[in-house]
């Protein structure tokens, strides 16, 4: 039995993403949660013929029958940019949505996997560790940064350029889910040697800048949902096939709490110093949720230099998420 909730499952991304989670025969129970809409939306699903049970809630006084028991909570919910608007700029309005779903999940389902879409990912992260933590059920392992878009569409962007397959060409992304704090490792990837030093730069910005890309496209619409759900499907089916399936070959890059495996994550944390907590780094996935932080691996000039940007912001970025919650709990 698993039972995956989706909490925003009635927006731009939680739409799409319910869909595809319902097309999974590893899931027994899609619990779709929004503040509206959801009732249309589970009924809709529910006539999919695949083995999972779909229901609806909607509103916070149904939240607990929502999330009660979940395996996985996936978190899409919030709202998304504006052309011109940062993903830090969403704060305001999402860390508080994030901190109470959290706080639902950390009451009605402890055990839970905790996959967090909504933005700024780098700040909502620890929002809901510290959420966690403060309810006495933290547990490291088991709290995920979705950052598998940014890993998408880096395989999408180099492939085009070096002519590859891009749904088998795999580059690591680590870091953080926004601009500069978004680190391609583009050295590690074969035949990226073949291209320029100018041409590095430039898909080394696309993919850091590539959610903007969207948010302008889409003129005032939202930012990138469609994409958003195919990856978000992706790092959730992966975490329940690591689970419940077994499956120990599972790699993603993820943002997580490098303390999930210290020994493992020794290496990053000498990298980028032993005062960030959290990180992107490619991660073995297990029966609970985090099996090992695998090594970054070799980086060239050019990457040390992108690191040096990344780690000032990034560490803004988690303290502004953690002081939301230790500094003004409203639990
Ligand atoms: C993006 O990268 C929505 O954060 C998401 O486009």
């Amino acid at each position: 039995m698993v039972k995956v909730t989706v909490c925003g499952a009635a927006g731009g991304i939680g739409q799409p993403l319910s869909l595809l989670l319902k097309q999974s025969p590893l899931i027994t129970h899609l619990s779709l949660y929004d503040i509206v809409n959801t009732p249309g939306v589970a009924a809709d699903l529910s006539h999919i013929n695949t083995q999972s049970k779909v229901t609806g809630h909607v509103g916070k006084d149904q939240l607990e029958e929502a999330i009660k028991d979940s395996d996985v909570v996936v978190i899409p919910a919030g709202v998304p940019r504006k052309p011109g608007m940062s993903r830090d700029d969403l704060f305001k309005i999402n860390a508080g949505i994030v901190r109470d779903l959290a706080a639902a999940a950390a009451k009605f389902a402890p055990k839970a996997f905790m996959l967090i879409i909504s933005n700024p990912v780098n700040s909502t992260v620890p929002i809901v560790a510290e959420v966690f933590k403060a309810m006495n059920v933290y547990d490291p392992r088991r709290i995920f940064g979705v950052t598998t878009l940014d890993v998408v569409r880096a395989s999408t962007f180099v492939a085009e350029l070096i002519q590859a397959d891009p749904k088998s060409l795999r580059v690591p992304v680590v870091g953080g889910h926004s601009g500069v704090t978004i680190l391609p490792l583009l050295s590690q990837v074969s035949g990226t040697e073949k291209l320029s030093q100018e041409q590095i730069e430039k898909v080394t910005h696309r993919i850091q800048f590539g959610g903007d890309e969207v948010v302008k496209a889409k003129d005032g619409a939202g930012s990138a949902t469609l994409s958003m759900a195919l990856a978000g499907a992706r790092f959730t089916l992966n975490v329940v096939e690591a689970a419940v399936g077994g499956n120990l070959n599972i790699v993603e890059c993820t943002y997580v709490d490098l303390d999930a495996d210290k020994e493992g994550a020794a290496d990053t944390k000498k990298l980028v110093g032993e005062d960030v907590e959290f990180f992107s780094v490619p991660v073995q996935l297990g029966p609970n949720g985090v099996e090992k932080i695998l090594p970054i691996g070799q980086l060239n000039k050019f990457e040390e230099g992108l690191f040096a940007s990344a780690v000032p912001e990034l560490k803004g970025n988690i303290v502004k998420g953690s002081k939301f919650i230790t500094e003004e709990p409203k639990l």
